[in-house]
């Protein structure tokens, strides 16, 4: 059976769309191009208005594979399924399956089931009160990118005042440190050579019934001294959770990579207070102060919000303020969308959206500013770069390879030599800075 799948969303999604891929190929089916499958999985993101009015696009783009083959059925998951549910069914009758990011566990044989004929719709929506484990399927094979995600916990409790997210994949629930090692070593093993640990606050991993009373700092600390790894990140971080261990941690283990993505939202602190995000402008500069400290080069990142319900100018000052403070090599930023049942729909006023777009815009100006400096300062300085694959830009008779240093930043690195160093560490120099990527030479042997 040949499928394709599209996602939309966080790092958590595209795990989870890694996941299932695997497991139906593990029955025999066949990831296939766009134009040739029979089952479309759309795994889906609700975080923005933008992102799920993609999903209606895109269910609209598979529709038109019917007149191919009118046996061609979809099936939604993710956030936007949560959110929608059976109400795909009624809206699009070629969707036989709805599922949420606990009922994904269900999904490969609910297709199965589906792909033979069955003409039942199915909607796996249903929390579990706790961190079920997947079926294992095949872990990534060597002359993959040898990188691969873990999920470490599953939902969010902290229900900040413009975020679907609780709403959308429930509770939070950690999976038990056992299950989470075991994977890691199964990986390494394997071949992996760079870990990323998943959840949407991954610092309160084990504040909750699972867990078994291990905190996020003594489970990175077991996965950081893997035999074999080379690359230990995670993400998503709340700062209100993140432990004195977990910032000192960036300074005792050479596996934990210096950068982390440390979300500020917004730099006012009332702002702050009605995103309901407990922490305030100096806790989080403090968290800062502390992380530079540890791990002196480590690059940091952030998601932005602007206008929020009742922000001010002045408040917008202060999140300018804080970007240069802090200095991030890159941030992603956001208008704020109104998402349905979250408390921020209620809080008046809404900034006008045209205000909301030109703050957007010069924060995002300054962004590149920063990130130029940043990426400025590092020409002439030599590091490794972890090759991921072919660089998108060729030049002539090299080959030109894209890889990742230690905090994450693209390294484009040109070589004349053949063969694959895909899954390699390359020493490189890097020799100029470019606006999002650097460029290096190599100047060591790949290893
Ligand atoms: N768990 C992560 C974030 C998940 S959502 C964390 O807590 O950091 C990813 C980002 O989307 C958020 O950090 C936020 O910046 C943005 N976001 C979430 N809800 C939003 C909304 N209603 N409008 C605009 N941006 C939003
Ligand atoms: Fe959303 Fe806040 Fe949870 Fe992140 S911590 S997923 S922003 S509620
Ligand atoms: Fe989007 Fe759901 Fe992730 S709303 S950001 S896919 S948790």
């Amino acid at each position: 059976m040949k499928f394709h799948i599209t996602t939309f969303g966080c790092q958590m999604n595209v795990h989870d769309s890694q996941w299932l891929a695997r497991a139906l190929e593990s029955r025999g089916w066949e990831e296939a191009g766009e134009d040739d499958a029979l089952v479309y999985i759309v795994n889906t993101c609700s975080v923005r208005d933008k992102p799920e009015q993609k999903v209606y696009s895109e269910l609209g783009r598979i529709a038109a594979h019917l007149k191919r083959d009118p046996s061609v059925f979809a099936a939604v998951g993710g956030c936007v399924a949560q959110q929608i549910g059976k109400g795909f069914f009624q809206r699009f009758p070629f969707v036989k399956l709805v599922f949420g990011s606990d009922g994904i566990a269900g999904a490969p044989n609910a297709l199965e089931r589906l792909a033979v004929g069955s003409d039942e719709r199915v909607a796996l929506l249903d929390f579990m009160p706790v961190y079920e484990e997947r079926e294992h399927a095949l872990a990534p094979v060597a002359g993959h990118s040898r990188q691969a995600f873990v999920n470490i916990m599953q939902g969010c409790d902290n229900f900040c005042s413009y975020c679907i997210v609780p709403y959308t994949r429930g509770r939070q629930k950690s999976r038990h440190p056992d299950a989470v090692l075991d994977e890691c070593r199964a990986l390494v093993e394997s071949g992996v050579r760079e870990i990323t640990l998943l959840g949407q606050n991954v610092n309160s991993f084990g504040m909750d019934k699972g867990g078994a009373g291990v905190s996020f700092a003594d489970l990175l600390r077991q996965v950081a001294v893997i035999d074999g790894l080379d690359r230990l990140r995670f993400t998503t971080s709340h700062p209100k959770d993140i432990a004195p261990e977990v910032i000192a941690a960036f300074g005792e283990f050479d596996t934990i990579c210096p950068s982390l993505h440390l979300p500020l939202q917004s730099g006012s602190d009332s702002v702050l207070k009605s995103m309901r995000r407990r922490y305030t402008r100096d806790h989080y500069l403090a968290i800062v102060d502390a992380l530079k400290q540890a791990r002196p080069d480590i690059a940091l990142t952030t998601d932005l919000i602007v206008g929020f319900p009742g922000e001010t100018e002045a408040d917008f000052q202060d999140t300018l303020d804080v970007m240069e403070s802090v200095g991030y090599e890159s941030s992603f930023s956001f208008k704020y969308s109104d998402r349905p049942g979250v408390a921020a729909v209620n809080m008046e006023p809404k900034v006008d959206s045209e205000i909301a777009a030109e703050r957007l815009m010069r924060l995002q100006t300054l962004q590149n500013n920063i990130t130029r400096k940043c990426l400025k300062i590092l020409e002439g300085s030599s590091t490794h770069a972890f090759i991921e694959g072919l660089s998108r830009m060729q030049d002539g008779g090299t080959t030109s390879w894209k890889g990742r240093d230690p905090a994450g930043r693209i390294v484009n690195v040109a070589t004349d030599e053949g063969g694959d160093l895909v899954g390699m560490m390359v020493p490189v120099r890097i020799t100029e800075a470019k606006k999002h990527s650097l460029v290096g030479e190599r100047n060591g042997e790949p290893w």
